[in-house]
């Protein structure tokens, strides 16, 4: 008997996880990508906040090259000199106490996650609770997508891991509701910018609401500042705007430019929550990946990239304004820095094609929002260009 036949795909041997543009990138140079076809693009993307440096960074690629011919892996069996050097220098730049090392966003979550509840038992609270945001995206994993405020991503994994209270962003009598009704909580845990959920800041003075609270309450405040951290905003981390210290920081993206990397970095209160065989990752930490966010941070210091970071971002976001003034459709323009989100009143997908087509990468999140975060290297003449590629394809979609 013959096997049924399947269907052919048009990859068959990669799962169908992704929507993805008919577009693959060869190289890039700074914030320019090119295709297979020769087509040149301005990264206003940068590998969804990744590419901190942008592509070939002259810097970078050396430094890369050196560790790659002397040691990308080793195991955590042994000691790891460069971990040392990079714990050292998060802590320097965030005022934090420690840091572990992980591979991906959603991986240092899960460590949030992990470090919170253990901080719950070792105070005796047997089924420690933590609170948890509308429109939040924490990855992928099964804890993380049930700490993430978003039904798409959940629908079709139940059941979900328990242990988490929901509550809208920015609303602090939502919180201290919580904190009268229920004994079990341990942590409050959000992106200081939602950057999946719309591109939603965590208001100043909501944050220093929370902190105050976490600190009456005994709560660990955790931050992940895996999209907005890494000088995305201006400043090393997004909530310091805030003049905040969180207990919990996890982060990835930026961190490696590229190279997969993710920490959690921890304050006094929960620097000690971990022992000897409570938590750990085989690429966790690994040479190459700490090198990565050593010479990211060396060189983002070396290159003033914080304060550029704030002025192309303003300037960025100036442009949008200017250009997009009075256009009916369009709902709001927000975020920080090169962490910038244009809210459009209906859902705009398609301005994906239409800008590639024009040559501009950039996302769309939220189904109406058009999001840029671009490498921090991104040029004034390159937030021009932006400007002047995407405002008329805003202004065409939104009057069509
Ligand atoms: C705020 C935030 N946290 C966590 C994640 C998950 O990171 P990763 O995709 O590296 O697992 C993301 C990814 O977009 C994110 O934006």
């Amino acid at each position: 008997m013959t096997a049924p036949q399947v269907p052919a795909r048009p990859m068959p041997h990669v799962l169908n996880t992704y929507g993805r543009l008919p577009i693959a990138l060869t190289h890039g140079q700074g914030c320019r990508v090119w295709d297979t076809h020769g087509k040149r693009y301005l990264d206003g993307l940068g590998g969804i906040a990744v590419n901190t440096l942008g592509h070939a960074h002259p810097k970078l690629v050396p430094a890369l090259q050196d560790q790659v011919a002397r040691l990308i892996h080793c195991s955590n069996y042994y000691e790891v000199p460069l971990q040392e050097q990079l714990a050292a220098r998060l802590c320097e730049i965030s005022g934090l106490s420690g840091a572990f090392f992980c591979s991906t966003g959603l991986e240092a979550n899960e460590a949030a996650l992990k470090l919170a509840r253990k901080f719950g038992h070792d105070k005796g609270i047997e089924r420690p609770e933590i609170i948890v945001y509308e429109k939040a995206f924490h990855g992928r994993s099964i804890a993380t997508l049930s700490a993430t405020g978003n039904p798409k991503v959940q629908a079709g994994f139940g059941p979900l891991v328990e242990g988490f209270v929901r509550v809208p962003l920015n609303d602090l009598a939502a919180v201290e509701r919580v904190a009268r009704e229920n004994p079990n909580v341990v942590a409050v845990f959000l992106e200081t910018i939602q950057g999946e959920g719309g591109v939603n800041p965590a208001r100043a003075d909501y944050l220093q609401g929370l902190r105050a609270l976490c600190d009456r309450q005994d709560w660990l405040l955790m931050l992940d500042e895996v999209q907005c951290g890494i000088g995305r905003t201006g400043k090393w981390f997004a909530h310091q705007w805030a003049g905040v210290v969180p207990d919990v920081m996890p982060l990835a993206k930026g961190l490696g430019s590229g190279v997969p990397i993710g920490a959690v970095v921890c304050g006094p209160k929960a620097v000690d929550i971990f022992g000897p065989g409570n938590h750990g990752t085989t690429f966790g930490g690994n040479p190459l990946a700490m090198r990565a966010g050593v010479e990211t941070l060396r060189i983002m210091e070396e290159d003033g990239l914080l304060a550029h970071a704030a002025a192309v971002g303003a300037r960025l976001s100036g442009g949008l304004r200017h250009g997009l003034e009075g256009v009916a459709g369009v709902v709001e323009i927000r975020g920080a820095g090169l962490m910038i989100g244009i809210e459009l009143d209906r859902p705009c997908g398609v301005i994906l094609q239409r800008a590639a087509d024009a040559g501009l990468m950039l996302s769309v999140t939220a189904d109406r929002v058009i999001r840029l975060v671009p490498p921090l290297v991104l040029s004034a003449d390159e937030a021009d260009e932006i400007v002047q590629i995407l405002v008329p394809i805003v202004r065409d979609f939104l009057a069509a």
